[in-house]
């Protein structure tokens, strides 16, 4: 025997009188063999435990130095076993989550075929497959977890998270398991939000192209309709047709206005001066002086230049509305590889009940363009405070 046992050999020793068997024997809790001593010794394999093994015979009061040495070399033996049997419990469970994390993988891919996978759709799969019904995706800005949960961190580009789950809810292969999810549920959400902007700006690019054939065409149509009616008007000698030709005059007059307000939305003027002129001119058709601290915002991506200019609008219209202070500052700036748009008022202040649960459509959307866009929306407001309208996105490299 090497020493390594020897040294274990110490810890089997002799129990002098049970106190167990002893009180079984005064209390009469039944036949104890007229056992009264016996010898204990550890179970263990390396440096891992595995209980107790006490060794008792009838009359036998002290076990020999080499009893104990056997009793020690087979309580080993058992140990050595039981580490193999929990190895190999082990390595089972490992093939097990393995296994499912490549179903895990298949079904997420079959699920993102068209679109790539967002949360839900990686959230489910986990569910699904590996039966976590109570581990969690929570993305950089929802704050809705406590001390209660373990949490992995995960980033890929712009993307940043969180994989979470109750506290000693999971064994140590399900956390290592959960640890090597983490980078590759990152590059999903990446790409999800990538393509999600590739769509945005293509949907933008498809107005655009929309704005410009209605310009050329429908719009260019109108314009020279309304020349022809002057024409007319001025050559028309006939009383009965001069009623008539002002109400024609006066109907494409408005199809004309309707036309360009049509086009402005499908296509903002000016944007490839920048949001800030964009912005200002409109501010000035309501009304409102607005002082613009600008960046240059045109090599920002469309989507998001298109969703900082309708959050300034409905901010401005919101000014106009609401506020008696026709007063606004708009500010564009950049945070690292994040877009910002900040527009302030010192008006009254957004009553709290609005702030608590009322929001109206036109804050409502805000929000929601910029949760389209991965990107991060506030408002800071108080009753005789003002109000800041707050929006950061994402914009997928260096500004
Ligand atoms: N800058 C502001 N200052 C003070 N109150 C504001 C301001 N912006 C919004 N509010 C308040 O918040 C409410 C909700 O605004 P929201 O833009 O969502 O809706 P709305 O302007 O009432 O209607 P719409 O859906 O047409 O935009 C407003 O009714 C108003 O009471
Ligand atoms: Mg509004």
């Amino acid at each position: 025997m090497n020493s390594y046992e020897k040294k274990e050999l110490k810890h089997a020793v002799n129990t002098m009188e049970c106190k167990r068997l002893l009180t079984a024997r005064q209390k009469n809790y039944g036949d104890t063999l007229n056992i009264t001593h016996h010898a204990t010794v550890p179970i263990k394999a390396g440096d891992d435990s595995y209980g107790l093994l006490n060794v008792a015979a009838p009359r036998k009061e002290h076990f020999e130095k080499d009893e104990l040495y056997i009793l020690e070399t087979a309580a080993f033996q058992i140990g050595t076993a039981m580490k193999r049997l929990e190895a190999a419990d082990k390595e089972k469970k490992q093939q097990e989550l393995d296994r499912k994390k490549r179903e895990w993988m298949e079904s997420v891919t079959a699920a993102s075929i068209q679109r790539g996978s967002n949360v839900s759709i990686i959230q489910k799969a986990l569910r699904e497959v590996f039966q976590w019904e109570d581990v969690q995706i929570v993305t950089e800005h929802q704050k809705n977890f406590t001390d209660e949960v373990c949490a992995v961190p995960f980033h890929y580009g712009e993307t940043k998270g969180l994989l979470c789950w109750p506290r000693s809810s999971k064994s140590a292969e399900e956390k290592k398991t959960l640890e090597s999810l983490a980078p590759g549920i990152a590059m999903m959400l990446e790409d999800y939000r990538l393509q999600l902007l590739k769509e945005e700006a293509a949907k933008i690019s498809e107005r655009h192209r929309l704005a410009r054939d209605l310009h050329d065409s429908v719009n260019q149509l109108l314009f020279s309709m309304s020349l022809h009616t002057a024409g007319l008007q001025a050559m028309n000698k006939d009383e009965r047709l001069q009623e008539p030709l002002v109400e024609v005059k006066k109907l494409v007059h408005e199809a004309l206005q309707e036309m360009k307000a049509l086009i402005w939305q499908l296509r903002p003027e000016g944007l490839d001066k920048g949001l800030g002129h964009v912005i200002a001119s409109y501010g000035e058709t309501l009304g409102i002086d607005v002082k613009i601290y600008d960046k240059r915002t045109e090599e920002w991506p469309l989507p998001i230049q298109e969703a900082f200019l309708r959050i300034g609008q409905e901010a401005l219209n919101n000014i106009s509305k609401h506020v008696s202070v026709k007063k606004a500052e708009v500010r564009f700036s950049s945070k690292n590889t994040r877009a910002v748009i900040e527009i302030k008022d010192d008006g009254e202040g957004i009553p709290s009940r609005v702030m608590k649960d009322q929001q109206g459509f036109g804050l409502q959307t805000m929000k929601q363009r910029m949760e389209l866009l991965d990107g991060f929306f506030a408002i800071h407001s108080e009753p005789g405070t003002g109000t800041i309208i707050y929006a950061e996105a994402p914009t997928g490299g260096k500004l």
